[in-house]
């Protein structure tokens, strides 16, 4: 066997070899029923026994590793994966460039990799959590399959995170295998680590912005770490990549074709101001100020996930080869970032302004401005859309400042242009940015599910294609 096949013949799916490897094996065997359980307790509500059309990946080969068939989601095969070893690979920044890199974790920064392992393996299984409810409002049988394909890809990504614990941190990994199955997102006692993946997905637009946005963070994260000195976690996250791909696939073409029915529904109606919001409702569709609110929600609270701007962890675990900026096999700089400066946004004698900032301690903020150029990329092609319906309208990634809670602006108001705002100004202003009471139980009114196959609910446009290429009238999930 290759390293690009996966042998599906034990328990855990693999490509690492685990057959010969008797001590993780176990111990993933171990770890088997607890994660099972946390999926039947906290997966997917209602669907456990339901067929779903999934794919399932039969190789880490960049083209075709996907075989795609119903299966229970229970029945998932979720496996341990690693993209092909890059033969003579050197660890490509930091300290340690030009080194060889390492098999097995440095003893000097065990600490660093394992936490840094922790906070990303615990984003997976938070995710699911926070969507399980939204199975029973489906808007299609589509949409409710995308939903699980996400679900359990989030799930083998937890697999992913744990197997590096299991198989290189012993005794400590395995305890921190057995919390990442104990903390709840949202539970006031044993909440998940990061915010973003406390907060509640409600609805499906949530969903949607959810998996644009913070999915995305999920990618630049993975695309730091794919460049890691520490070769088995680099492996994992250039795998982990490609089906991460397909979540933002779903948020970014979920919120389009929202977009694109509220459109057709304004033009049939003859409605041609897009902030005349009560016309607009009455259609059964989403006005697009009410779409600029979520996103300027989703994408304030994923900004948060960057973390401080200015940071000595960032510092330590790129000096230490650990976690590489975005693309860094792109860039051609020293990599070592001992000199330069980079310019990060702080607040300065109550002004927003731009400061140099020594580099290496600016890794955080350089990662953040990469997400947000990669941002502005999928809201361009939203922006299209509503341009080719004609409507004069333009959804717009809000300033950096507005609504954080972590890092230079935590402690500010600001608005979506990034002006400051006294705190009665921005308690008279909130809900012109961001959801109120009012906007979420509207949404919520729509969420009605439609379980017939080749319908879709009234507030979104179907696909352009299906899922494998099938045809509108596939039946994607088969409902027990
Ligand atoms: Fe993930
Ligand atoms: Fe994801």
């Amino acid at each position: 066997m290759n390293s690009v096949d996966v042998d599906y013949d034990g328990l855990i799916p693999n490509n690492v070899g685990l057959g010969a490897d008797v001590r993780v094996k176990h111990a993933l065997e171990k770890w088997h029923p607890g994660y099972i359980n946390w999926w039947k307790d906290m997966g997917p509500e209602g669907f456990q026994e339901s067929l779903v059309y999934l794919r399932t990946a039969v190789s880490v080969d960049p083209k075709g590793w996907a075989k795609f068939d119903y299966v229970r989601m229970p029945d998932y095969r979720w496996g341990v994966l690693l993209a092909p070893p890059v033969e003579n690979r050197k660890i490509a920044f930091g300290s340690h460039k030009g080194e060889d890199a390492w098999q097995d974790v440095p003893g000097e920064y065990r600490a660093m990799l394992r936490r840094l392992l922790v906070i990303q393996g615990d984003t997976e299984p938070a995710s699911v959590e926070q969507q399980r409810h939204l199975g029973k409002t489906a808007p299609s049988l589509y949409d409710l399959r995308n939903l699980f394909q996400v679900n359990v890809e989030e799930g083998r990504h937890l697999w992913a995170m744990v197997y590096l614990l299991q198989k290189y941190f012993g005794t400590d990994g395995r305890e921190e295998a057995e919390a990442l199955l104990q903390r709840r997102s949202g539970d006031p006692d044993t909440p998940r680590m990061l915010g973003a993946f406390n907060e509640k997905t409600p609805d499906w637009l949530s969903f949607f912005m959810f998996t644009f946005f913070t999915d995305r963070d999920g990618k630049m994260q993975l695309e730091a770490l794919a460049q890691s000195g520490f070769d088995p976690l680099s492996r994992t996250c250039r795998f982990m990549l490609t089906e991460e791909a397909h979540h933002m696939f779903v948020g970014e073409t979920g919120v389009t074709r929202i977009i694109q029915r509220t459109c057709e529904a304004m033009k049939a109606a003859g409605i041609s101001d897009p902030n005349d919001k009560q016309a607009v409702r009455k259609l059964g569709v989403i006005d697009l100020p009410t779409l600029q609110k979520k996103a300027n929600l989703h994408f304030s609270l994923t900004l948060d996930l960057f973390g401080n701007e200015i940071s000595t962890n960032a510092a330590n675990a790129f000096h230490a080869g650990l976690k590489g900026r975005f693309r860094e096999d792109r860039l051609t700089d020293d990599h070592r970032l001992e000199h330069g400066t980079y310019p990060v946004l702080r607040l300065v004698d109550g002004r927003i302004q731009n400061v140099d900032t020594p580099a290496l301690s600016a890794l955080n903020m350089r990662l953040r401005d990469d997400y947000v150029t990669d941002c502005s990329v999928g809201v361009g092609r939203w922006n299209k859309v509503i341009a080719q319906n004609g409507i004069a309208f333009e959804i717009k990634l809000p300033h950096v400042a507005f609504h954080r809670h972590i890092g230079e602006f935590a402690g500010i108001h600001a608005d979506d242009k990034g002006s400051l705002l006294s705190d009665a100004e921005w308690t008279k202003k909130r809900a012109d940015f961001l959801p109120s009471d009012g906007d979420r139980e509207f949404i919520e009114s729509l969420m009605q599910p439609q379980f017939e196959k080749a319908k879709f609910a009234p507030w979104i446009a179907p696909p352009r294609v299906g899922i494998d290429n099938k045809p509108g009238e596939f039946e994607y999930v088969k409902i027990a």
